[in-house]
């Protein structure tokens, strides 16, 4: 594993894609300062030198059903770290958390493939630790560890317990993936609950039932099932 720090850069996921070829497996790359921070669909990623950015790169061999479950892997593993700084975080698929509905945190997963062949995988977490204030395009859907806590955290802790558990879950998801699905069920954000989602340019409500083995949100909507792919869906309650 190596760690990489810029005190700027565009956003950790675009370095990290840039430069995949001459970076090792298991690169990670954290700065305090992103000028052209990305979120999932397109939208900004709005952080500061309050919040936690950084990237991590995989190189190994990936087997492309894989590329559905990578975001649940990785909300899994920070879930894990930042649970016993608050016991009540959501994970709401594909890979946000959640503490009373609130924003804590974003993830964002990006895929090299070629000929069907997945080059390298790049993960980029977001998250908003020591933050009292956001800006308005995002006060009404974020929060912070310091709002929720009332304390200040050290983002090195988080970050360097962050590194150490996604590592351990990446190993043990090579060998099987089955506890990536059942640990996001368990901590699923709106279970049994009415959401509405966004298909394209469509809103619709439906029920949110579980995520299956391939990493698909089962919603309901009139007794009928429908599998939503995390590409093109954007949730809100
Ligand atoms: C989302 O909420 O849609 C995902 C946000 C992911 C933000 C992180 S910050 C570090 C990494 N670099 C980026 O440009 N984005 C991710």
């Amino acid at each position: 594993m190596k760690s990489l720090y810029l005190d700027q850069v565009d956003s950790t996921n675009t370095y990290l894609k840039t430069h995949y070829q001459k970076l090792d497996h298991f690169t990670w790359l954290y700065t305090n300062h992103q000028t052209n921070g990305r979120g999932r669909l397109h939208k900004v990623w709005y952080g500061d030198k309050d919040s936690l950015m950084c990237s991590v790169l995989l190189k190994t061999d990936l087997d492309k059903a894989w590329i559905n479950l990578i975001p649940l892997l990785a909300a899994k593993s920070l879930h894990l770290v930042l649970y016993p700084y608050h016991n009540d975080i959501k994970i709401k698929w594909p890979n946000d958390l959640l503490i009373n509905q609130l924003k804590l945190s974003g993830i964002l997963v990006e895929s090299i493939i070629e000929k069907d062949q997945v080059l390298a995988v790049v993960v980029g977490f977001g998250i908003n630790i020591n933050q009292i204030e956001f800006r308005d395009e995002i006060k009404d859907i974020a929060t912070s560890l310091s709002i929720l806590t009332k304390q200040i955290h050290d983002k090195n802790i988080i970050y360097e317990a962050l590194q150490k558990q996604f590592y351990e879950d990446f190993q043990a998801f090579i060998l099987k993936q089955t506890f990536v699905i059942d640990y996001c069920n368990k901590y699923l954000a709106f279970k049994d609950q009415m959401i509405t989602y966004k298909d394209h340019e469509t809103l619709i409500k439906a029920k949110v039932i579980k995520i299956n083995q391939d990493g698909y949100l089962i919603v309901e909507k009139d007794h009928h099932k429908t599998l939503l792919s995390s590409g093109e869906i954007s949730i809100c309650k």
